[in-house]
């Protein structure tokens, strides 16, 4: 294979894996930007960066954990600083739709003399079955709050797919996209259809914040992990961040994934079996 000019950021990652996959099929080589990788990136030691970014002409940035976090707006603005000083054409940032913090670090990209594309995501359809809610599914018990806020949840594989195109097609350039899924959807609704796709019940249980919260705290995560789940149920989770975007149709020119063939999907591999 040829030296690869794209570097995808979080390669083993849940939209990261995804895009790597899809340029191997469209046999298009990357550089895998992880920890683990022989030219190895983390975001907490600047030293990896440059030589992860030595003759790539193109990023997508993931970042951990969250572009919401104190310190994040800073690490974007000494990437994207570092990638112009090295010629990088162009980058592609995974945003959190409804995260203001997240919106800082964007216009750290738009106001840089790079191209540069801005998908800002709602919460992903993976997060049941590839994060931190697969543990409770796998229990039987979800126990959350917010119940009854709806969320236009996105796959991962829809996000993926518009990256790529983002990546290999110049009129991508310079757009922002807010990818949703087809429907809303709240956490009971998801609960019913996981627990119908797995052919195995799944209890609900409405849970105020604060209790969530203090059971969080009872299962001594680190005191960040607990602050970032908390902000997002608080800024992500709420009515205004609710509404459907046809931006997925826009530029894939089809329909998004629905969470019950998502469902359907994760059911067959067996992740769900407790
Ligand atoms: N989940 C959602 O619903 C959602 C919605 C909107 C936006 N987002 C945003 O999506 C981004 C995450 O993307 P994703 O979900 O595709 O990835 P992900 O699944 O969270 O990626 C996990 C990978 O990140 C790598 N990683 C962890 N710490 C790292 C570090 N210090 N430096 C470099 N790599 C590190 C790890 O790979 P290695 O061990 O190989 O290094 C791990 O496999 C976040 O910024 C999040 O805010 C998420």
């Amino acid at each position: 294979m040829k030296n690869p000019k794209i570097l995808i950021l979080g390669s083993n990652g849940k939209t990261g894996r995804r895009v790597v996959e899809k340029l191997h099929q469209k046999n298009i080589s990357v550089r895998k930007g992880s920890r683990k990788a022989a030219i190895p990136f983390d975001w907490e030691d600047e030293n990896t960066w440059e030589k992860a970014l030595e003759g790539i002409e193109k990023v997508y940035i993931t970042f951990q954990p969250d572009l919401a976090v104190p310190g994040a707006l800073q690490k974007i603005k000494k990437f994207t600083a570092l990638a112009t000083q090295l010629e990088v054409k162009k980058l592609i940032l995974l945003s959190g739709r409804g995260e203001k913090e997240a919106q800082l670090c964007e216009q750290v990209l738009m106001n840089s003399s790079l191209e540069w594309t801005i998908v800002r995501a709602s919460w992903f359809n993976q997060n049941f079955s590839e994060s931190f809610f697969l543990d409770p599914i796998l229990s039987g018990v979800m126990a959350l709050p917010k119940s009854n806020v709806p969320i236009p949840f996105v796959d991962a594989d829809d996000i993926a797919e518009v990256v790529v195109a983002a990546l290999l097609h110049s009129e991508h350039s310079n757009q922002v996209y807010e990818l949703t899924g087809p429907e809303q959807l709240n956490f009971q609704q998801i609960t019913t259809q996981i627990a119908e796709a797995r052919g195995k019940s799944i209890q609900f249980v409405p849970v105020s914040m604060e209790d969530y919260i203090a059971a969080m705290r009872g299962l001594d995560l680190p005191e960040g992990y607990t602050w970032l789940i908390e902000y997002l149920f608080k800024e992500v989770v709420v009515d205004s961040n609710a509404a459907i975007s046809n931006d997925v149709e826009k530029v894939l020119g089809r329909a998004p994934i629905s969470f019950k063939s998502f469902a359907q999907e994760a059911a067959s591999t067996g992740v769900w079996d407790a």
